[in-house]
């Protein structure tokens, strides 16, 4: 498996790493191209169907591997081989250096391939591990330490933040993409993760995208020391249906993540900051509005506000399920036969819908009160 710690501890690695982003942006491997090579619809749902992609292009790989920019794809999206001579024909002589100098790709009977996933998106290039291998075979199981890569859910959040500046703490960071994507904005940036090799992945990330950012491990569960008060906190949580649980990295429900983050705050936030936490709630039939539910889950008589994003593609409304099928669009589940073992699992459960949720909650202010 690839050791990003590793190679943020060289110092060779770390130059390497500083020029990758500029490599792989003159060779032509951007956001748009990929999405392009593969037909997807946009970069969100690419990334929330990788695997799928990769299968449903098989048929274009031939055409992939006459340019650089393809056979990046190739490599690193659909995490495919590549014939060594093709490979040393259409790669620039410096790239092929970069990526082996970095331990990105490798050669084998003839034959490159990498252990690495790499997202272009927002103008960046994410890092991380990957899902799925080859055309097919999903490589992610149990609660292994394996690091995501971004998901529908960092866009959700990132596209329903609006402004934030000033110093920003991002919790659960993962690869890294909410606090690299806000960076420009913000003062300063610290990431943390429960999973240290989340945490190397964004030091990973921070230097191939040339932004200044601090990543540590920190479990939320356990309440977070990282220096100075932060303005504001993002969250992308790992909440979901429950069946998720078996995959997600410290999965865990709503209600927890939010009483968690509340718990917090005080020694991480100043007074008036906010915290901003997307929470995928399962909302149980019989139950309320679930604005009055997710209000009940935050302790004391703070300022919350919630915003219910019902049109998100992470969304399962009442009448999907009621019909039994997904929604068109729905980003919740992969293929046909994950669509219906989610239905299925969230009918015997008695749920009546599910509904991403962005939770804002403002740490008090005794000087405003
Ligand atoms: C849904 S992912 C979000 C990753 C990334 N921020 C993004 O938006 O793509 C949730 C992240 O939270 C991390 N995590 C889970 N439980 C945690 C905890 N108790 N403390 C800190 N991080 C945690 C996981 O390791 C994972 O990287």
């Amino acid at each position: 498996m690839w050791d990003p710690g590793a190679q943020v501890a060289r110092a060779r690695g770390v130059q390497s790493l500083r020029s990758l982003g500029e490599a792989l942006r003159e060779v032509g491997f951007t956001e748009k191209e990929t999405v392009r090579a593969l037909s997807a619809e946009d970069p969100a749902e690419l990334l929330s169907n990788a695997a799928f992609y990769a299968v449903c292009s098989a048929e274009r790989v031939p055409e992939l591997l006459t340019s650089a920019a393809g056979v990046m794809v190739q490599l690193f999206v659909r995490n495919g081989g590549v014939p060594a001579d093709l490979y040393a024909r259409t790669v620039p002589i410096a790239l092929r250096g970069l990526l082996a100098e970095l331990e990105l790709v490798a050669e084998r009977d003839g034959t490159v391939t990498s252990e690495v996933s790499v997202s272009p998106g927002r103008s960046m290039y994410l890092l991380s591990d990957q899902l799925f291998r080859g055309d097919a075979s999903i490589t992610m199981a149990g609660r292994s330490t394996l690091v995501m890569p971004p998901h529908a859910s960092s866009f959700e959040l990132l596209d329903n933040l609006g402004a934030v500046e000033g110093r920003l703490l991002d919790v659960g960071c993962g690869c890294g993409i909410l606090a690299l994507a806000l960076r420009e904005s913000c003062s300063s940036v610290v990431g943390v993760d429960l999973n240290p090799r989340a945490v190397a992945y964004s030091q990973v990330n921070a230097l191939v995208n040339g932004l200044d950012a601090d990543f540590l491990p920190a479990d939320l569960r356990s309440g977070l020391a990282v220096g100075d008060l932060a303005d504001h906190l993002v969250f992308n949580s790992p909440t979901g249906p429950t069946h998720h649980a078996e995959t997600e990295i410290g999965w865990m429900s709503a209600e927890h993540a939010l009483t968690f983050v509340a718990a917090a705050m005080p020694a991480v936030l100043r007074p008036g900051g906010t915290a901003r936490v997307l929470l995928i709630v399962e909302v149980p039939e019989g139950a309320g509005a679930v604005t009055e539910l997710v209000r009940t889950w935050v302790p004391g008589e703070r300022d919350v506000q919630v915003a219910e994003l019902r049109g998100s593609p992470l969304a399962v409304s009442a009448t999907a399920l009621a019909r039994g099928r997904l929604d068109p669009g729905c980003l919740m589940a992969d293929g046909m036969a994950g669509a219906a073992r989610l239905v299925d699992h969230l009918r015997e459960r008695r749920i009546r819908e599910v509904v991403p949720t962005l939770v804002t909650i403002r740490e008090a202010d005794p000087v405003r009160r």
